[in-house]
């Protein structure tokens, strides 16, 4: 029934804003991700691209419909079976960095790490190539005050990469960057894509991401164009 790592069924999302008035987000999306896909989403703000990657990413629940990861229906399971899922397969890039400032890049990759009790010597191991995969060997010891936009979201990034995920999933990464600066963090994306392998849905206008991708998915007013 499920062929693709990623499936949305009939998705329908009405946010409720005191009877009787309601808004109605998504108005049945039905998308098929394969593994390893590059997916551009792009569409006009406000037209149900964060409430679909919010979905899909098992931080909200649709009204209607299911989201499947790997043939599993999201609906189907509990809190805590749902917070494993997002720690084991997904790893989240957001436009705000969200970055914890006392910590430096080295513990903010770490971090998701902690969490799995996964060892100390291999923590270690593991930050050293995350970082050297997103070109901050020397910024381990810094800050996000330390550290320019793009630095930030490169650290993001890795730890986004932390638990090893098969699938990434960016909210308009490069919205706070530069020109420069988002041209790397595009690239470095491509480059998980294509080299390493991930699933990776982003939400962006960018056009080497949309040159890059295997399916651009249109949205607008809350349905696919
Ligand atoms: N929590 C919420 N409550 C009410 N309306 C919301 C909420 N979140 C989003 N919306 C509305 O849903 C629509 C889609 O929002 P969103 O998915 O964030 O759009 P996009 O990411 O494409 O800019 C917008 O009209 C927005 O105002
Ligand atoms: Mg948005």
């Amino acid at each position: 029934m499920n062929d693709g790592e990623i499936a949305c069924r009939q998705l329908v999302k009405t946010y409720n804003l005191g009877q009787p008035n309601e808004f109605i987000a998504l108005k049945g999306i039905d998308l098929e991700i394969k593994e390893a896909d590059l997916i551009s989403i792009i569409g006009p703000s406000g037209s149900g691209k964060s409430t679909l990657l919010n979905l899909i990413s098992c931080l909200d629940t649709p009204t209607k419909g299911d989201v499947f990861i790997e043939g599993t229906a999201i609906s189907t399971l509990n809190g805590f079976e749902r917070a494993r899922l997002r720690r084991e397969k997904l790893g989240f890039v957001f436009q705000q960095f969200n970055l914890i400032r006392s910590m430096t890049s080295f513990e903010n990759i770490e971090l998701p790490m902690r969490f799995e009790g996964i060892s100390t010597g291999e923590r270690h191991k593991r930050v050293e190539e995350l970082l050297s995969l997103v070109g901050l060997e020397d910024k381990a010891g810094n800050r996000p005050t330390e550290l320019s936009g793009g630095q930030q979201q490169r650290v993001a990034i890795a730890r986004a990469l932390a638990n090893n995920p098969k699938i990434i999933l960016a909210d308009e990464p490069t919205g706070n960057l530069d020109t420069e600066a988002g041209k790397k963090i595009m690239d470095l994306l491509i480059k998980l894509n294509k080299e390493e392998k991930k699933t990776v849905i982003v939400v962006t206008h960018d056009p080497r991401i949309a040159k890059a991708a295997d399916k651009t998915v249109k949205i607008q007013d809350g349905r696919i164009i």
